[in-house]
């Protein structure tokens, strides 16, 4: 009887031990978000006390250098690839591809010709490769079927989904049976009202405040499923915004013949295909057409740009200086907001901010390259890198200098309860996990040595008889 109280206690107590230890991940979980068009300083426009909680607890990064050219797409496709656009393939929202003869266009959604994509491997599908599932709420391209795959998990984009429901998809993989350990989330605004309204309407205000309540929102889901403190939460954009007018368009018709050219691409950076025989005669007409607009033969774009080397590139681009507006004609659409233009300027710049337990906490980081997500995304997943144009030790600062893969994460359910101050319910976190360690190493070591001198003194004896019995069946059979 004593012997087997024994085996049941020392079960109970290595169990306790190794779920204690069990519960901390192998890897660490990521939830990308992208909010569309955030602007670096939307920040301070009005205020945004989700934002700057996440900032308080987390990091955050001022001045994130994106790619040329500083459209949805490219820049989506880089912050999951680490690559310049010429390196992904995804060199505009709207392309031609002379060697394929073929279209892709945002503007009519023709997006999902897998071709376009697959220059390069998306994160999540590298992370799938490494055995690991992926779920992604509408992010840009995870409903095309690339390199043969989709993400584990995901939604067909439908803009009309709301935030709720994306959200909702989120935290059911995160909390499945078989956990996703890389979310991506995609919201449509800031970017959609930037167009329409111009980034220094102050309708902008009410604009921004409701992405604050996304997040907000986002983040009471988060600790409702316990995943607050153990996923690391990233909130990014693709690029920023900036105000335009009718004063500054720029209308190629009076420059240049309609039939002499085609319009791949129109504003900021208007890519232009010129006709059989006519290169000639479309560059020198518009080389010096407007003071505001610089037109660059295909091997004269600025390296720093790196946006050359890619068959998507036509052979001339024009690109407008902040605030002006190409347009093939007056009467084509012109919207009041607008970004695409140079990678430099600070108004086409995203945000960048980042919580959980991989991050330091109230850090500022002054600027990042958006190429440099990539890598520290591989890193916090545990998986390869593919090659890229990022750097994790340009950002590794970010990442809490207590080793980020051996941080607390406890399931404790009643520590949580009714927590509001984020920084004591962290601390809760790490003391339950120690006294979990504690008691439980406590408990086997008790056991352990009441154990082996119970079985020095009186198992010892039994040993002929259980060998008896365990030989037995066989000489049965
Ligand atoms: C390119 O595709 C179009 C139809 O989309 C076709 O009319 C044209 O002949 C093709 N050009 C070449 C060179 O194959
Ligand atoms: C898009 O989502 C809306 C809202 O959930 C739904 O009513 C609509 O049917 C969806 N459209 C498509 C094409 O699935
Ligand atoms: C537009 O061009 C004029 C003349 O070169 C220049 O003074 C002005 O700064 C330019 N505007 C912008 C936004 O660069
Ligand atoms: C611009 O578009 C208008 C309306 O479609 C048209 O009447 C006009 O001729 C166009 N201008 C040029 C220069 O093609
Ligand atoms: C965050 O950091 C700033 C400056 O580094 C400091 O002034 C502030 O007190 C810190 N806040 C918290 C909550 O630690
Ligand atoms: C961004 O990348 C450029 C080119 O690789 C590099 O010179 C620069 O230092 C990087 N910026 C940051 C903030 O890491
Ligand atoms: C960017 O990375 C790709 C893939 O490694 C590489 O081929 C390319 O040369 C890199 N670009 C630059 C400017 O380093
Ligand atoms: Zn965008």
């Amino acid at each position: 009887m004593t012997s087997k109280f024994i085996w049941v206690a020392f079960i109970l107590a290595t169990l306790t031990l190794s779920i204690t230890f069990s519960l901390q991940p192998d890897e660490q979980k990521v939830l990308l978000v992208s909010f569309d068009g955030f602007r670096w300083d939307y920040l301070y426009r009005v205020p945004t006390p989700h934002f700057h909680y996440v900032m308080k607890n987390g990091v955050h990064v001022k001045q994130v250098t994106n790619i040329f050219i500083t459209k949805t797409y490219p820049n989506h496709y880089t912050l999951v690839t680490g690559l310049f656009a010429e390196n992904h393939g995804i060199v505009a929202n709207d392309m031609f591809d002379s060697i394929l003869n073929k279209s892709f266009s945002l503007d009519t959604m023709n997006i999902y010709d897998s071709e376009f994509w697959e220059e390069a491997t998306p994160i999540w599908i590298t992370n799938q490769r490494a055995g690991h599932t992926s779920g992604a709420a509408m992010w840009p391209g995870t409903d095309v079927k690339i390199h043969q795959s989709f993400p584990t998990h995901y939604m067909l984009y439908n803009e009309s989904v709301s935030f709720e429901d994306r959200v909702a998809k989120i935290i059911e993989w995160f909390t499945s049976k078989e956990p996703i350990n890389l979310g991506l989330l995609y919201w449509e605004d800031p970017d959609d009202m930037g167009h329409t309204l111009g980034p220094d309407s102050p309708l902008m205000g009410p604009v921004i405040s409701d992405i604050d309540n996304k997040l907000g929102y986002l983040i009471q889901m988060l600790k409702k499923a316990k995943l607050w403190n153990t996923l690391n939460l990233i909130i990014t954009s693709d690029h920023g915004m900036t105000q335009c007018s009718e004063e500054r368009v720029i209308e190629l018709d009076q420059y240049l013949d309609k039939d002499h050219y085609v319009l791949i691409d129109q504003s900021p950076v208007a890519a232009i295909l010129p006709k059989e025989g006519k290169f000639d005669d479309v560059y020198e007409a518009l080389a010096h057409a407007h003071p505001n607009m610089t037109v660059y033969k295909k091997e004269e774009i600025p390296e720093r740009w790196h946006y050359k080397y890619n068959s998507r590139i036509q052979p001339i681009i024009a690109v407008a200086d902040e605030g002006w507006y190409i347009l093939q004609n007056k009467s084509d659409d012109f919207m009041l907001g607008n970004h695409g233009y140079d990678n430099m300027l600070a108004e086409m710049h995203p945000i960048f901010l980042a919580h959980g337990p991989a991050f330091r906490k109230n850090f500022t980081r002054e600027a990042m390259n958006s190429t440099d997500l990539y890598p520290l995304l591989c890193h916090l997943l545990n998986i390869p890198a593919m090659p890229h144009n990022g750097s994790l030790g340009n950002v590794q600062d970010l990442l809490s200098s207590a080793a980020p893969r051996a941080l607390p994460y406890t399931q404790s359910t009643t520590l949580l309860h009714g927590s509001v101050k984020p920084g004591e319910y962290e601390q809760e976190e790490s003391y339950a996990y120690f006294i979990g360690v504690s008691l439980g190493s406590v408990i086997v070591i008790v056991f352990f040595i009441i154990f082996v001198k119970h079985l020095i003194r009186s198992q010892m004896p039994a040993l002929p008889d259980m060998q008896a019995e365990i030989v037995q069946p066989l000489l049965q059979a």
